[in-house]
């Protein structure tokens, strides 16, 4: 079975993650391109600090969209989460300062420290992704995640964020208790809205991008992995949370995996591999595994890129 359908009209956003270095990059680009030379326009965002799609593309890419192919409607972005937070000051600054200094004398600063917070950079960065698949400027965005652990925090961080956001609202007035029975009764200084509906709206956006990342027709997620115990155990782990977020992976992608085996070594790692692919296959039924084979060439230019994509695609 191919790896994904490269017509399907719903599909807006992939998501394609696993552990450094087992190919992420190599594959978002791959399918990315595979896409783009299906006539639809595509953009392949990078969020991983490594910068990695100029180096594959032998092109500097940078943070803002570029078309990366004469030939093909595919563009590129590398977003760092300097200018993730950036723009999250943009968007939540004023409203947070508003929430706070109604009750508090704070500097702006303090929207820096609310800033820090764990969980507001992957938010944003979600929110930021899906602003631009709603856009409606590209047909379909692919997403090189940063590697695992990162995705996986990301993934629940919309309530993390919500929380934080209170938690950080009440701790600064200091009014935990007192919080819940004003919340909707104090009118912000110079505002039209309430607390409740700042913070309402705070939520609403949380749940939108939740509502986004579960639709399983629009988001879907590749998992990239060696057929090593190492990669299965990563598997293993992306799998759990992800279902226990309830989300479903549909595509496995084994790379590295060794094809011919003429000697002693080569032979000896195919043996192992075998046995960690049979894990993988015997424990994830349900879900489509795509092998892609360890190339004796470094992946690099679009000539390189479209010989995987094509090896993602066959049969
Ligand atoms: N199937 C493959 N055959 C040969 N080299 C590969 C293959 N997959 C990945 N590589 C190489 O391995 C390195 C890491 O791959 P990359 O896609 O950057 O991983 P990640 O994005 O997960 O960190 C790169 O140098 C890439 O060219
Ligand atoms: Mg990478």
């Amino acid at each position: 079975m191919g790896l994904i359908n490269l017509t399907d009209k719903d599909l807006k956003l992939l998501m394609v993650g696993g552990k450094g270095g087992v190919g992420k990059t190599t594959c978002a680009s791959s399918i990315a391109l595979k896409f783009a030379m299906e006539g639809k326009k595509v953009l392949l965002i990078s969020s991983d600090p490594t910068p990695s799609l100029s180096d594959i593309f032998e092109i500097t890419i940078g943070d803002r969209e570029k078309k990366i192919s004469n030939e093909y409607e595919l563009y590129g972005l590398e977003i760092s989460s300097d200018i993730v937070l950036a723009r999250w000051k943009e968007r939540f600054g004023p409203e947070i300062y508003e929430v706070i200094s109604s009750f508090a004398k704070v500097d702006y600063d303090f929207v820096d420290y609310v800033g820090t917070a764990p969980g507001i950079e992957e938010e944003y960065m979600l929110n930021f992704i899906i602003e631009l698949v709603e856009g409606g400027k590209y047909d379909i965005v692919v997403w090189d995640t940063a590697p695992a652990g990162h995705t996986l925090r990301l993934l629940q961080l919309p309530h993390l964020f919500l929380r934080h956001m209170e938690a950080a609202t009440k701790f600064y007035m200091g009014i935990y208790d007192y919080f819940e029975k004003i919340k909707d009764a104090v009118r912000l200084r110079g505002s039209k809205r309430t607390l409740l509906e700042i913070i309402s709206s705070w939520e609403a956006l949380s749940e939108k991008i939740v509502h986004f990342i579960r639709d399983r027709n629009k988001t879907k997620y590749i998992i990239v992995t060696i057929p090593e115990a190492l990669g299965v155990r990563l598997t293993d782990r992306v799998i759990k949370e992800f279902s226990e977020n309830n989300l479903l992976v549909e595509n496995i992608i084994i790379n590295h995996v060794v094809k011919d085996a003429d000697c002693e070594f080569h032979m000896k790692r195919k043996k192992m591999q075998e046995y960690y692919m049979d894990m993988l296959e015997n424990r994830y039924r349900d879900i489509n595994m795509v092998t892609l084979y360890l190339s004796a060439d470094e992946i690099k230019g679009v000539e390189k890129i479209k010989m995987v994509g094509g090896l993602l695609f066959s049969d």
